[in-house]
């Protein structure tokens, strides 16, 4: 089926313009249509931007094992109201992804159920390393080197230093020092029972600290550099990290070897939001001051920090009804993620450009997936249709994650995803599903 899109203004690689598109068996086929083009059908666009599919490398969709929070389903049908036309998965499922034969069963179950195109991390473990450097069907191996939802954790060194030996695939890490967190909480119970109170959720940024982040990705840095070894630095949070990063990217042996981004809650959130949102704002690596949110903005402006994703971590809101520190890390987001993106763009703090260059073009370069995050002929039509002036008010109610809520409840965004198309289907349009097709394995070039 040739499908046209007709009149929308396309953000393509150098120039944004007025272009039809047409979309030929999975791929984009013409930029600007030739004359006499056959077309079986036409979508008409006028007033909508044409974006490439957001490619999210840090999303949490808790299938096996912990499927009442998400499944493949309920999140890929999120991905698709979202924009997002290309999800990472990362492995602290349960069981966590460790092993090529657990890798293979979630690759199955993606096409089975996903409605867009996925990969899926393998976990590291202190003793899995075989199956690492075994592994091909990745995106590459996720090192929890501080500990968070889920046990997976690699904190000793010998360890750390077989994993970057001994393995070629990319490396990415959540990097918060085990040793300063342990520390911190002890300091912090302590003040507060002298205090005769409760730990709260502000308490959270005192417990996993900018010096528990700081320190660990300094540690994983400099794992990368002696190793000569591919690394990417999962949700940055401080201004310490940036600035790392900053002279990681400077530096002759390092600077090739490292990508880096932040997240949709570190870059909308602050520590000022734990009163007015408690449990629903705790986060791994923690919420930090506007300072660092600041800070993150910068590096993203200046390529210091590569892309944002969502690290969508959905939990159930019985789960963060709990108190703290007992309600779980991490916040729902990709249905709002690209709304977030393109409301920052209305109120100046970015250029479309940038949201595209952030969203999809620069996770496709640093993860090195084949034919996606640009809108060129030949590449994969996997695209979204946004409306930048629609004002849409985010409700709980609407959310169609299986977690039910969002932590930006009651923000109005300007700028909205219409229709959302994977492999030149259109699998979403106007709040409605067309789930006949299924997304693919991504296919790394490296
Ligand atoms: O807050 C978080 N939640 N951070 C993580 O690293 C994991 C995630 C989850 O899986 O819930």
């Amino acid at each position: 089926m040739r499908l046209r899109i007709r009149g929308a203004t396309c953000v393509l690689p150098g120039e944004t313009v007025r272009a039809d598109v047409l979309l030929d068996g999975g791929r984009i086929a013409h930029v600007g249509i030739p004359a006499g083009a056959r077309v079986d059908e036409t979508i008409e666009a006028d007033g909508l931007h044409l974006l490439p599919g957001v490619i999210d490398d840090q999303v949490h969709f808790r299938e096996p094992g912990l499927t009442h929070k998400e499944d493949l389903s309920t999140a890929s049908r999120a991905c698709a109201r979202g924009g997002v036309t290309t999800f990472f998965e990362m492995p602290n499922t349960v069981p966590a992804t460790t092993t090529r034969a657990l890798l293979e069963a979630k690759l199955a179950l993606g096409a089975a159920k996903s409605l867009v195109h996925y990969a899926f991390f393998m976990g590291a473990t202190p003793h899995n390393l075989p199956e690492l450097a075994a592994a091909t069907r990745t995106p590459g191996i996720k090192i929890f080197i501080g500990s968070s939802t889920g046990d997976l954790l690699v904190d000793g060194q010998a360890a750390l230093e077989a994993i970057f030996a001994g393995t070629t695939l990319p490396i990415t890490a959540h990097c918060e020092d085990e040793a300063t967190v342990r520390a911190n909480r002890a300091r912090v119970e302590a003040d507060a029972a002298a205090e005769g109170r409760p730990l709260v959720p502000a308490d959270h940024i005192r417990i996993r600290d900018h010096e528990a982040a700081i320190v660990s990705a300094r540690r994983a840095l400099d794992l990368a550099r002696r190793h000569r070894h591919r690394f990417h630095l999962l949700h940055v949070t401080t201004a310490g990290e940036v600035d790392l990063l900053r002279a990681a990217k400077a530096d002759a042996v390092l600077g090739p070897l490292v990508t880096a981004e932040a997240c949709h809650p570190h870059l909308f959130f602050s520590d000022a939001d734990y009163a007015r949102l408690g449990t629903r704002v705790l986060q791994n690596p923690s919420i930090k001051t506007a300072n660092d949110q600041a800070a993150l903005w910068a590096g993203l402006h200046d390529g210091t920090l590569d892309f944002v994703a969502t690290d969508h971590a959905p939990h159930t809101l019985g789960e963060k009804a709990q108190p703290y520190p007992l309600a779980p890390s991490g916040m729902p987001s990709i249905e709002n993620a690209l709304a977030l993106m393109l409301d920052a763009a209305h109120r100046g703090r970015c250029a479309l450009e940038d949201v595209v260059r952030w969203t999809s073009e620069r996770p496709a370069a640093a993860w090195s997936v084949a034919r996606k995050g640009r809108i060129a002929e030949g590449y994969d039509a996997d695209l979204v249709l946004v409306d930048l002036e629609e004002t849409r008010t985010v409700r709980d109610a609407d959310q169609i994650t299986k977690a039910g809520w969002s932590p930006w409840d009651g923000a109005r965004l300007t700028g909205w995803p219409v229709g959302t198309f994977v492999a030149g289907q259109r699998v979403y349009w106007r709040g409605a599903f067309d789930e006949r097709e299924r997304g693919s394995e991504v296919t790394f070039e490296r």
